[in-house]
């Protein structure tokens, strides 16, 4: 839809916003018309440097020319099914999935918040079913996000967080663990606990990569005391770090890993990928959701992934996270930059809000993120080149130097 075609300005647009849609967002001051590759256009034609990618999401670039064909030609085959029939691109995406990153099984959910609850079900009931009815709890990290659902939100570790706040009890069955510590994990654990859940890089948490040792320490752990290990890989995977999936930076495999944002390329969906094992916990209606599986989200996934893998976007994300954060370094007022891949995040020191260096950036035509007082997260589409770095860096400096 064009601004042009509709007879109205950008401010009615934004009014139209302010007066019927609830409000939870911070907003751009802008309205985003079109985007390609790199970039996000307003309707006035002008071009703003897209560092944040939907958070995430747009990892073969914005309108990826064979994800919106993928998309277009679905549209004009099949939609909505619900999931009694077979579809052609659930089952090629299926397969594709599970034989890119080594898992036996997946289930398809509309959202990362979703998969998590799917990730979370499928742990409380293959514990319960296989030793008994109090064993579901899940160890889960300060500091972690899991989504926006009951579920997800009484995993996420945050209690004084505003997704928390005012919403009564949270869901019972977790209790939380100190990331990046593996003792910490190993004191939680109790005759009760049947998983340990963790991001392998803390996104919302301010950018914080697990350290290898606790990670593959999460891993002895698990098998030593016959845990299932949970991965929430909804921000870092499909080839975000530097490798497809997070845990393949680590060497290691979970027992069960959500999925979502990047997966889709732009279209929503989300999913978990299962070992046989921990998979035989979902019988014959146990789960289910109408949308999940949506063969038009399933042909727009299957074209992202083969862009993904064609455009070596991990090795890409490696190579160019490096690059770039070699050179945030060198910013004034930085007390850390932490990244895995393209991953990136830029801590700085008290003096600098956050939120002031976004508002900078954007006036500068630079799209970023804030977290917290003084983290910026940077999650750009990973077909970025040297000059993208070059040109978010020299905003980013100019920004921070004019505060
Ligand atoms: C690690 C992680 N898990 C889960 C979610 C929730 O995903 P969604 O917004 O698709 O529900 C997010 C969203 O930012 C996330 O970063």
């Amino acid at each position: 839809m064009k601004l042009k075609d509709t007879g109205l300005t950008e401010q009615d647009i934004k009014d139209k916003v302010k007066k019927y849609m609830i409000e939870t967002y911070e907003r751009y001051d802008f309205v985003a018309e079109t985007a390609k590759g790199m970039y996000m256009y307003a309707p006035d034609g002008t071009a703003y440097l897209d560092f944040y990618a939907g958070i995430a999401v747009n990892g073969a670039g914005n309108c990826n020319e064979k994800v919106v064909a993928a998309v277009r030609e679905q549209c004009g085959e099949i939609m909505q099914t619900f999931n009694y029939p077979y579809t052609i691109p659930q089952a090629l995406l299926a397969e594709k999935i599970c034989t890119t990153i080594g898992m036996d099984k997946v289930f398809f959910q509309n959202s990362g918040t979703e998969s998590n609850e799917a990730m979370i079900k499928m742990a409380r009931k293959y514990g319960v079913e296989k030793y008994g009815p109090q064993k579901y709890e899940i160890i889960t990290a300060w500091d972690s996000f899991h989504g926006r659902t009951f579920g997800s939100m009484s995993a996420t570790g945050q209690p004084d967080n505003a997704c928390q706040i005012g919403f009564g009890n949270m869901t019972p069955g977790f209790v939380y663990a100190k990331f990046n510590d593996l003792d910490s994990f190993r004191e939680k654990i109790t005759e009760n606990t049947v998983a340990i859940m963790v991001e392998p890089v803390q996104g919302e948490g301010g950018v914080h990569p697990a350290t290898a040792e606790f990670m593959t320490g999460l891993r002895k752990l698990c098998d030593d005391k016959g845990l299932l290990l949970l991965l929430d890989e909804v921000q870092t995977g499909w080839c975000r770090t530097g490798a497809v999936m997070s845990f393949m930076n680590y060497g290691i495999k979970p027992d069960i890993v959500s999925m979502a944002k990047a997966l889709g390329g732009g279209m929503p969906i989300g999913a978990i990928c299962a070992t046989n094992e921990a998979a035989k916990a979902f019988t014959m209606g146990s789960h289910g959701s109408t949308f999940g599986g949506h063969p038009v989200c399933c042909a727009a996934a299957l074209a992202e992934i083969n862009e993904l893998l064609d455009r070596g976007c991990a090795e890409n994300a490696k190579k160019m996270g490096d690059y770039f954060c070699a050179k945030l370094e060198t910013l004034p007022h930085v007390k850390e930059v932490r990244h895995q891949g393209l991953f990136v995040g830029v801590e700085f020191d008290e003096t600098l809000n956050a939120k002031d260096v976004k508002h900078g950036c954007f006036d500068r035509k630079l799209l970023v993120t804030a977290i917290g007082d003084h983290i910026i997260r940077m999650v750009p589409p990973l077909i970025l080149e040297k000059k993208h770095c070059d040109d978010a860096y020299e905003i980013l400096k100019q920004t921070v130097e004019a505060l």
